[in-house]
């Protein structure tokens, strides 16, 4: 299928990154978000990082300019009925992604692709709350998407040939590149990653370096671009957590118990960077 347009459910951290980077690659967009404010700060959002663009000189004014106009914003989920790969990039809830999929089955053209951008729920699941399981499959971002290289292709147990091909194309036309995962707990970056992530709260709750060591640790010993804290508070705590929970349910494997801290500092609500703080405070 050569696909033209696309959805994308969800304006938040993932959703509008996904918009920008695929309206910038020449696919019509439209940016869906049943919440009116989240919809008008992505749209300010994307449009303050294509200035941004401009000043850097990475892109000349008329491309900023023509990227944004590409960009439908809606608060209809109707208005994805025309797209043809749509990408849920809503929050990561089982029941929500669940609805958003039955949803999206009855009102999306009968060819067109419908992609999750989910971290950790299972993509067969998620396909088996459409009559269009063949056409379902996993198309995993990371944040922040414009200058990340990624995107975690997943299959389903259904997922169709044709359908992987398409958003392995439509993902490589975005300028990224696409590395092939199964569906299982995590999939592959997130059954890395995360464990690395908790180890590092662990090392925290068992007092054997400070925050700031810690990531110093990581940063300066191994070359990360951000500490394992910090990326923490970058990603939020809840996701991490939830994660966590994903893994250690779905493989019944106790390594992966998340760290009695991590869960301590989400009842807390120190959900990290986006609520001004987590394992350190922004302003
Ligand atoms: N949106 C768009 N561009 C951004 C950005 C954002 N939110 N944040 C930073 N950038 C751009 C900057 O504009 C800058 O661009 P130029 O070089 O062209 O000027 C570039 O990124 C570097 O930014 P900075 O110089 O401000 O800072 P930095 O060098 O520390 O890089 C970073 C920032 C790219 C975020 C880097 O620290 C990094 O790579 N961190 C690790 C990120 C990571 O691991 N992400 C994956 C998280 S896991 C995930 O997403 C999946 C999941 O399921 C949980």
């Amino acid at each position: 299928m050569d696909i033209k347009s696309i959805g994308v459910v969800g304006s938040g951290q993932m959703g509008r990154g996904i918009a920008q980077v695929a309206a910038f690659s020449g696919f019509e967009v439209v940016m869906y978000d049943l919440n009116q404010e989240s919809l008008d700060f992505g749209m300010d959002f994307i449009k303050n990082q294509l200035v941004r663009g401009v000043k850097k000189e990475k892109w000349d004014q008329n491309t900023a300019d023509e990227t944004f106009t590409r960009i439908q914003p809606s608060s209809k989920i109707e208005s994805m009925a025309k797209c043809d790969l749509i990408i849920e990039a809503a929050t990561e809830n089982k029941e929500i992604k669940f609805k958003i999929f039955e949803d999206l089955d009855a009102i999306a053209k009968p060819e067109a692709i419908l992609a999750t951008n989910t971290s950790s729920i299972s993509i067969t699941e998620i396909a088996s709350k459409t009559k269009r399981a063949d056409k379902v499959a996993g198309m995993h971002f990371m944040n922040p998407v414009p200058v990340m290289k990624l995107v975690e292709g997943i299959s389903g147990l259904e997922t169709s040939e044709e359908t992987f091909a398409a958003v392995q194309a439509a993902s490589e036309k975005m300028g990224k590149v696409f590395v092939k995962a199964k569906d299982m707990p995590g999939f592959a970056v997130n059954r890395i990653l995360m464990p690395m992530i908790n180890e590092a709260v662990y090392t925290l709750h068992e007092g054997i370096a400070s925050v700031e060591d810690i990531d110093a640790a990581m940063k300066l010993g191994t070359n990360q671009p951000m500490g394992p804290l910090t990326l923490a508070d970058f990603i939020g705590l809840d996701t991490c957590l939830a994660i966590m929970e994903v893994l250690h349910e779905g493989l019944a494997d106790t390594k992966y118990r998340p760290c009695p801290l991590l869960r301590q500092y989400v009842q807390a609500g120190r959900l990290g960077k986006k609520v001004g703080r987590g394992f350190y405070k922004y302003e």
